[in-house]
């Protein structure tokens, strides 16, 4: 698709979005919930009441500045830690590793001072706000995309540096999205991670779907597996 009607698309994508959100989310929420399990209740990880409490005040006490209350975010400042989709495909080594060694050049600190067991509290209590199963082992065994830097180069640079900036920089460049061009994001995080997120976004952020009927801009798993390839060569190129 050319950029020029890519942008009048991506604004009436917008305004749909904003009209129609609650309803799609809840009919995508439950094809998902369909897809996965069969008619038994949604198998939310199971979390130690004891442990998310504790895990809740540290967060109160050191994240919360940044994430806000519930951990929902802010966009251009701080993702949210408690959206389904993404507590969906994100495994607790992601998350326990990303709390850790925070992002370098982002706003994300490291976290490492605070300890393994106060990590994994943090962790538990995050968890607890899921509201769809955690499938980030069966995301993380998904093939490596084996796609093509060039054409993914252009998607990127006609779709996601809008948001993200021209270098995946994210919210440092004035962008509205994390920096996903960054090696903090990228040495963490699997091609099947990656890959679900384009498809899927994140409900309620600015991260649409790109993949499905409801997608604004409609890309094949080609070319998400090319913008994957562009991806992980961006670190090199600028950092
Ligand atoms: C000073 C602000 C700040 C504080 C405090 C902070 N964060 Fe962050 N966090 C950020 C920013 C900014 C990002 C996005 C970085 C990027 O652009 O990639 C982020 C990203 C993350 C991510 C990755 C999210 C994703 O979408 O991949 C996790 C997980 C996270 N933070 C957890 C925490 C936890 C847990 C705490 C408290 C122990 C915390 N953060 C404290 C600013 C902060
Ligand atoms: C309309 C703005 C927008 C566009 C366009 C966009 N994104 Fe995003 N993206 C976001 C926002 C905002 C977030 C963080 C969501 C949040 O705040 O919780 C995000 C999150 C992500 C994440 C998760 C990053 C992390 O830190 O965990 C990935 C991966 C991603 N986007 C990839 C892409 C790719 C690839 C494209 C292009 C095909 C794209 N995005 C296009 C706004 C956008």
């Amino acid at each position: 698709m050319n950029k020029s009607y890519f942008l009048p698309l991506l604004f009436a994508g917008l305004v749909l979005l904003i009209s129609g959100c609650s309803k799609e989310e809840e009919s995508r929420g439950q094809d998902q919930a369909a897809g996965s399990t069969s008619a038994e209740p949604l198998a939310v990880t199971n979390i130690d009441p004891v442990l998310s409490s504790k895990g809740k005040a540290l967060y109160e006490q050191n994240c919360v500045f940044c994430h806000q209350a519930d951990a929902i975010g802010k966009p251009g400042f701080a993702p949210s830690l408690t959206n389904e989709e993404f507590l969906q495909v994100s495994s607790d080594k992601f998350l326990m590793g990303t709390i850790r060694d925070g992002r370098q050049g982002t706003g994300m600190p490291p976290f490492a001072h605070l300890g393994r067991k106060d990590v994994e509290a943090i962790v538990a209590y995050l968890r607890s706000h899921a509201t769809l199963p955690n499938m980030s082992a069966q995301v993380d065994a998904q093939p490596r995309s084996q796609g093509d830097e060039r054409l993914g180069r252009f998607w990127f640079e006609s779709i996601c540096a809008t948001c993200h900036g021209p270098n995946g920089d994210g919210y440092v460049a004035g962008s509205t999205g994390t920096a996903i061009g960054k090696a903090g994001f990228l040495d963490k995080v699997s091609d099947g991670f990656i890959r679900e997120t384009i498809k899927q976004g994140r409900s309620n952020t600015r991260m649409i779907g790109y993949s499905g009927p409801e997608a604004m801009a409609a890309l094949s798993d080609a070319d998400i597996d090319d913008v994957i390839a562009y991806l992980r060569t961006v670190p090199s190129k600028t950092n």
